[in-house]
């Protein structure tokens, strides 16, 4: 579908309506890019795109994988420097050679990859940009990261406590502008809940640029959206109830219709009592967190594992990759006990992990290609001979499957986040894993690159291999599993068939509540994001009035 440059209401395409716009009100904005282009070689990306930012709103900056935001982000901050367009901040052309410059001109961004240098502490890292510690402080207590010890190395710190240093140094410079590309992506439910909040108290003088694929944030905190397609800006909407739709349509543009269908592909019931499973854990433990986790995983199914924060889901995933090794139980694959010492021990059993976090599964300075066939490698030292051709033929076969703009491929880094991630996932694709423990794999990934990794796991599953889902998006368990199950305080408290996992239910069932039982009160306060437990609460309260 086309946009419709002459279509009424609130939206305005960036024809004449949004120059007329610009030149009526230009000295009302805080800051103007207009006619901003950047090629990297033979990519395009960005192509003559603008954006305009008012005093006192918050401005999403929204489109698919690869669309341009965080180059945008980039320019608008000095980082890259833009083959063409202007730049006006506060009536003033501006133009910034380094972020730092662009400090000087009041525009500060948190960048979509960590910006720490991981073998300095904190304290360190924040006198390298002269942050002010005190301010430091104080946004680190409000974003609730209060107990964070500044003596701490960056490498040491997990990548959510990383991304919410890196904005507390950026609130504390008290830019007129504060541009976020992707602050949430890697955050649990508390911290994202505190990082909105925080952004919406900017105040009426200045201004965030707030990029994130999850149009829930979208709509609660931001005022107005820039929507980039291919490097063009198509559209800015004024965001109110039911803009998602119109924001989805000019996001993924003819692409997007074909979205409907794919989100409705039917899950199938799978496994069969008599098969063996692929992986059979039992009372496995890892002597903290994982307490007690019994369950089975079938090839052809994709089992779902839903929790809350922190219920031992990732030591669970540790154990299972062979990261880390049990304290107690047993794990077997294909009925056969196995222990693990070393993910190499469970890759050879055809056990692969797939992390949320692309950069610890990344070679970032390598190439597409060899990033995809690492576990091609594995196998030439092992049996010394490799069939070259057969090898790149899969690895195309990977690329085309899912998809991935490959054409900064020389390095993994000039890849944008979401082709990052495609990566990890089809280095297994290529390889014909048997069975993917798959971590938060669609963090940080746009709604048309989701579905596409929806339906190929399930076509791997479809074609036999066994897929074990860890989710944080609740949404996506009915999309795309056949069973769930739920654990809380480090054990499996439940097993649901995906068809009946509704948000509702997989929220209680992740609060260990039976089913029908009242949603406490004081779960707002906790660990589930606020306007989760509430709209649970709400389906509560109507499933009770029905007979
Ligand atoms: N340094 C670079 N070298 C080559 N190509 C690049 C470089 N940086 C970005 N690109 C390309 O420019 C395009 C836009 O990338 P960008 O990172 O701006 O997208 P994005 O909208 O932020 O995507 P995502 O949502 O996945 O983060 C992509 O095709 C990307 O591969
Ligand atoms: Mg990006």
């Amino acid at each position: 579908m086309a946009v419709d440059a002459g279509s009424p209401g609130s939206t305005a395409t960036l024809s004449q309506s949004t120059r007329d716009l610009m030149t009526v009100t230009a000295t009302n904005l805080l800051l103007e890019a207009t006619d901003v282009s950047k090629t990297y070689g033979a990519v395009v990306a960005l192509d003559h795109a603008s954006l305009a930012v008012r005093p006192g709103e918050v401005h999403a900056l929204i489109g698919a994988n690869g669309a341009g935001k965080s180059t945008f982000v980039k320019i608008l901050t000095g980082a890259v420097r833009p083959d063409a367009g202007r730049i006006v901040v506060r009536g003033r052309e501006r133009t910034s050679q380094s972020p730092a410059d662009a400090r000087r001109n009041g525009l500060v961004s948190v960048y979509q990859e960590p910006a720490v240098i991981p073998d300095l502490d904190i304290r360190d890292n924040l006198r390298l940009t002269s942050t002010s510690l005190a301010g430091f402080r104080f946004w680190l207590n409000e974003l609730g990261l209060e107990n964070l010890d500044l003596s701490t190395p960056a490498r040491r710190l997990p990548l959510a406590s990383l991304r919410i240093v890196d904005l507390a140094r950026a609130l504390a410079i008290e830019p007129d502008v504060l541009l976020l590309d992707e602050i949430t992506a890697a955050l649990p439910a508390n911290l994202t809940e505190r990082v909105l909040h925080v952004v919406q108290q900017q105040g009426d003088e200045r201004a965030v640029i707030f990029i994130s694929h999850r149009l829930i944030e979208i709509a609660a905190i931001c005022d107005r959206a820039t929507v980039l397609r291919n490097g063009e800006t198509v559209g800015v909407v004024d965001v109110a109830a039911g803009s998602e739709e119109r924001i989805l349509d000019l996001m993924l543009g003819e692409a997007g219709a074909a979205l409907g269908e794919h989100a409705q592909s039917a899950v199938s019931a799978t496994h069969r009592p008599e098969q063996v499973p692929r992986i059979s854990a039992r009372n496995l433990s890892d002597g903290r967190r994982l307490r007690d986790a019994t369950f089975d995983l079938y090839p052809g199914e994709v089992l779902g594992v839903v929790a809350l924060d922190g219920q031992g889901q990732d030591e669970l995933f540790d154990l299972l990759s062979g990261a880390e090794r049990p304290a107690a139980g047993s794990l077997l694959v294909d009925g056969k006990p196995v222990s693990f010492h070393h993910p190499a021990d469970a890759i050879r059993m055809g056990v692969c992990f797939v992390a949320a976090d692309r950069a610890e599964a990344l070679l970032m300075q390598r190439s597409v290609r060899e990033n995809i066939s690492l576990p091609f490698s594995a196998r030439i030292t092992r049996w010394g001979w490799i069939d070259l051709g057969r090898e790149r033929q899969k690895i195309d076969k990977a690329v085309d499957t899912l998809q991935i703009d490959a054409r900064a491929g020389s390095e993994v880094r000039r890849l944008s986040g979401g082709n990052q991630q495609k990566v990890t996932i089809a280095r297994w694709v290529a390889s014909g894993v048997k069975t993917m423990l798959c971590f938060d794999p669609t963090r940080g990934i746009d709604i048309r690159t989701k579905t596409q990794i929806y339906m190929l796991l399930r076509e791997l599953a479809a074609a036999g291999a066994a897929i074990l889902l860890y989710t944080s998006e609740l949404k996506e368990v009915q999309l795309v599993c056949d069973r769930v199950i739920v654990i809380f305080n480090g054990e499996v408290v439940a097993e649901l068939p995906a068809g009946g996992a509704d948000e509702a239910a997989l929220l209680r069932a992740a609060h260990n509540l039976k089913p029908g039982a009242e949603l406490p009160e004081a779960m707002a306060a906790g660990t589930a994001t606020a306007k989760a437990a509430v709209e649970a609460a709400v389906e509560a309260s109507e499933a009770a009035g029905q007979p």
